[in-house]
Order: structure tokens, then sequence, then C-alpha cells
């Protein structure tokens, strides 16, 4: 018996929101061995069990009346590797900024414009994480789930992940796999992706001509921390809606009322829409009710101030879709998890 339990245990810093709810129990898993007990011990007592990464895509609602399991699996490494690639692996609990750090240290490039990014390597496929003109999928290569259906372990490769735009199988059938490890293929010769105006920008106004990854990092994490509020500071979650995928006529109904309008024509002649850009147009930037409010520099962030709880957020997240939809007829999906 490795794992401890603990009853009653606050939340609070186990999500990035910062919102005080209590779990009936929580237990950390170091192991694939921790995992399975866990899963045991919630069987034999009829719990539920809500596994968590670093919490950083999910809001709480409410009190979680079940055995919370936060991964907390460490270890990184090099899995097959040659003159120009490695397969690398990582287990779910590597929180994710230090890993990309780690890679570039190592002289891997594929990560760096995913810097900054809270949470941690098992969550990252969850909702296909991305930022800056790169996907996980860009860079993944396979990866270990436990079925909670059946008890057993499963490979999975790229096709199998079925990743879209902030979306996977796994986001599909919530609960069911629990992500052990994950593989990415990276590259030692730099592959930059630099299609992002503002990346390029930044390396620019540095003065830097001929970028490594790790001037890719800095420019991605100087950027970032101007826009995006740090959760240890004040709670959020990141982007709080996806960017809406409409259809060309709706985009060009909009575009025509509104000259403004940040827009993306896509492959399949859809068009995606920058949501905080919707939602700023609305009037909702700083916008401040109680604790719970919109983020002054980027309006697709939530934020906390304090003692906002779930429902005040979920509540002022509501309020903005209804607004949104009844201005622009477009309907914003939210990103996070709810419980
Ligand atoms: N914009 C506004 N007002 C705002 C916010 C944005 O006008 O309040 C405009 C910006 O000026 C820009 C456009 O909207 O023209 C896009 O903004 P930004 O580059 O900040 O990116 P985003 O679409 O808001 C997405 C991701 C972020 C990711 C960035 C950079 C989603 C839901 N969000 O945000 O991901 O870091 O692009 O690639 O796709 C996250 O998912 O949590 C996240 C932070």
């Amino acid at each position: 018996m490795s794992l401890d339990i603990h009853a009653d245990i606050s939340l609070k810093p186990f999500n990035t929101f910062g919102v005080d709810v209590r779990a009936r129990l929580f237990a950390e898993a170091h192991s694939d061995a921790d995992v399975h007990e866990a899963l045991a011990y919630a069987a034999e007592h009829r719990l539920e069990v809500l596994v968590i990464g670093g919490g950083s895509n999910l809001l709480l609602t409410r009190n979680v009346d079940a055995l919370v399991l936060r991964m907390a699996s460490r270890g990184v490494r090099i899995v097959r590797e040659d003159c120009d690639m490695a397969i690398v692996e990582a287990e779910a609990g590597e929180p994710w900024h230090p890993f990309v750090q780690d890679m570039l240290a190592r002289g891997l490039s594929g990560l760096e414009n995913l810097s900054l990014i809270p949470g941690t390597v098992g969550a990252a496929p969850m909702q296909n994480i991305g930022a800056y003109g790169v996907e996980l999928k860009d860079v993944f290569h396979s990866l270990t789930a436990l079925d909670r259906e059946t008890g057993e372990q499963r490979e999975f490769d790229l096709a199998a992940c079925a990743f879209g735009y902030r979306d996977s199988l796994f986001k599909h059938q919530p609960g069911r796999w629990l992500v052990l490890r994950v593989r990415f293929r990276l590259s030692y010769p730099a592959r930059l992706n630099l299609d992002y105006g503002p990346v390029r920008q930044r390396l620019q106004e540095q003065g830097v001509t001929e970028p490594t990854p790790m001037h890719v990092s800095r420019a991605i994490c100087a950027i970032r921390s101007e826009k995006l509020p740090d959760p240890a500071v004040l709670g959020n979650a990141g982007s709080f809606f996806k960017n809406p995928l409409v259809s060309a006529e709706l985009a060009a109904r909009i575009g025509e009322a509104h000259p403004g309008l940040v827009a993306y024509p896509q492959a399949d002649g859809q068009v995606k829409l920058a949501a905080g850009w919707l939602i700023e147009q609305a009037g909702w930037r700083g916008y401040r009710d109680g604790d719970a409010g919109v983020h002054a520099l980027q309006s697709l962030v939530l934020v906390n101030y304090g003692r906002a709880t779930g429902r005040d957020l979920l509540n002022l997240a509501e309020r903005i879709q209804t607004d949104v939809h009844a201005r622009f007829g477009v309907t914003l999906e939210m990103e996070p998890n709810l419980y």
C-alpha cells in the first residue's frame, strides 16, 4: 500500500482558477501501481473518481463527492533517437512547461511554441493543447492510456487520438481514458514555426535575425506573460471559450457590420473567429461582478479575483455566451471541463 488517501481536502491549490471546493477524498498517483490502487479502492467503496492533472482546464462548480486522483507521476526518457530526431516519453504528471524547457535544453525542437502553457503532460492530449501555430498533434508520437472500463492499457497512435482543434477522442469519452504517459517526436535540427505574426514581430524587436528554438520559446513566454494572467497571481484557466468556427456567410455578414472582425478562413471553407474580439466588442473586456471577471488584457480569459465560486464564473460565462449570441449569432463553446 503506497497510496495516501486524504479525506475532506480543499481543492483550491489544485485548480488554477483557485476555486475553493472540497473533495470527499484526495490522492496523488506517482506510479501506475498507485493508479490501480486508487481505482480499486474507489470500486470497492463505490466512489466516483475525478482524475486531474494541473487543474488548469477545469471549472469546479460544487464540492466533489468523489475520489480526486491527481496524476503526479514523473519521469522523462528518450526511447529512440537518431541524428535527426528523438522519441521522448514523459509520464503524465510531468509539469508541462518545465518539460518543454528540458527538451529545449537537450537541443530538441518542436515544443517551443507551446512554452508556458500551464498543466501537465498527461492532460495535454485531452484537449490537444495549442498555441502560436502549433498543436500537440504536430509533435505527438503516441500515448499509453488506461481504459477505466476494462482495466486494460491501450496504446494510441496519432490517428487513434482523433485530434482536432482543442479536441480529441478522450474528450468525447469523458472519464473513460486515463493517460499514463505520452511520447513526442522531436527534432534535433530546428524546425521552427514562425507563422504567427506577433512571434515574428517580437523576435524582430529583440534583434534576433537567426532564431533558435530557445529564442522562439523566450519570445512566446514574453508574449504570453504580457497578455495572459499568471494563475499563481490571478486565478484563471486560460482561454475560457474556443474560437468558434462559423460558415463563410455568417462571417461575411458579421464583417459587414463590424469591419474590424478578426477572422481566419479554414481549409474546409468555414471561418474561425477570434472569440476574444467578439467578447471585447460586446463590451465585456475588464468587466467584474464580485470576484468573477473578464481579464482586462484578454477578453477570452475569465478570472477569479479571490473568492469567486465556480458557479459565479459559470454564471458570468453564460451571460457572455447569451450576449455574444444575441449580438453576432455566434455560439461560444466553453473550453474547460466542468464539474
Ligand atoms: N482579441 C481582441 N480582444 C481580446 C482578445 C483578443 O480583439 O480581448 C483579438 C486579438 O487582437 C487577435 C485575436 O483576437 O487579433 C486573437 O487573439 P490572441 O492572439 O490573443 O489569441 P486567441 O485566439 O485569443 C488562442 C488560443 C490561446 C493561444 C493563443 C495563441 C484558443 C481558445 N485560444 O487565443 O490558447 O495561447 O491563441 O496561439 O484557441 C488556451 O487555450 O487556454 C489558450 C491560452
